[in-house]
């Protein structure tokens, strides 16, 4: 038998794809809490998914983090990329260089040998910045190159991780507590139930351009994420999750 299986990896992957009526769902063994060669595992993972499901000339939007970095180091060469576009799925959310969706963008791009466009907004914009950098030309040109994509990878963190290390405004940050957000997705926050609580002012994807797209791969791991990566899923609009043995544990006994 595989590996997988001696682990039972295959049936809990089985029970989460169904429950959540996901395309496919992959489990690597262990806990990226702990364990920095699961971690490894994942992006390894995340990578031999993205590159199944990506088709010749296409933008490919991806969001920030340290598990999407794992991904992008692990992605090589490839002939089916070459005509492909990584993107940034949303602009300045407050993560720091290597952590950005901008790095991760052009890394995945060198690494396979895709090309990458970036878009270039600040942190923390309030209402009045972002209403104006709605009108640049040149934003509004690379926005509408990102709403093209039909292929999206992305973390998802905790809700009040993601506050703490975006350094979130203390107001902000004490209404999501106090609303219940669970999960961090793209610059969405999320309750238990999968309802948008709060939208971070950047530019970039909408919840409509990601609810209309083909391929929302999800790739995050870790005992501690488990009810996080639940809420996005109830979220509804995953097509295929790749996480590990302990979060994968953490949603089965939230079913
Ligand atoms: O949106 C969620 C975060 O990007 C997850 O970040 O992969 O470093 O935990 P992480």
């Amino acid at each position: 038998p595989l590996v997988k299986d001696l682990f039972g990896l295959t049936e809990l992957e089985e029970r989460i794809r169904s429950h959540f009526g996901l395309k496919q769902v992959v489990i690597v063994p262990g806990d990226s809490d702990t364990s920095p060669h699961t971690k490894k595992e994942l992006g390894r993972a995340g990578a031999a998914v993205l590159l199944k499901h990506v088709s010749q000339d296409e933008v490919i939007a991806v969001t920030g983090g340290s598990t999407t970095a794992e991904v992008a180091y692990h992605l090589s060469s490839s002939n089916s990329l070459k005509g492909s576009w990584f993107v940034p799925a949303r602009g300045g959310l407050g993560e720091s260089l290597e952590f950005q969706a901008n790095t991760i963008a052009s890394t995945m791009a060198k690494k396979t040998g895709a090309k990458y466009r970036l878009l270039h907004v600040p942190d923390h914009l309030g209402e009045e910045a972002y209403q104006s950098l709605m009108q640049d030309s040149t934003i509004l040109e690379i926005i509408q190159f990102i709403r093209k994509a039909r292929i999206v990878v992305h973390g998802i963190g905790e809700a009040m991780v993601m506050a703490r290390r975006r350094k979130v405004d203390a107001g902000t940050t004490s209404n999501l507590q106090q609303d219940g957000a669970l999960a961090e997705a793209f610059g969405y926050y999320f309750d238990r139930g999968g309802k948008i609580l709060h939208k971070m002012p950047t530019v970039g994807l909408r919840i409509e351009d990601i609810q209309e797209m083909d391929c929302v791969i999800g790739v995050a791991g870790g005992k501690s994420k488990g009810e996080a990566i639940a809420s996005v899923l109830r979220f509804g609009q995953e097509d295929i999750l790749v996480t590990d043995e302990a979060a994968a544990i953490e949603i089965v006994h939230l079913l």
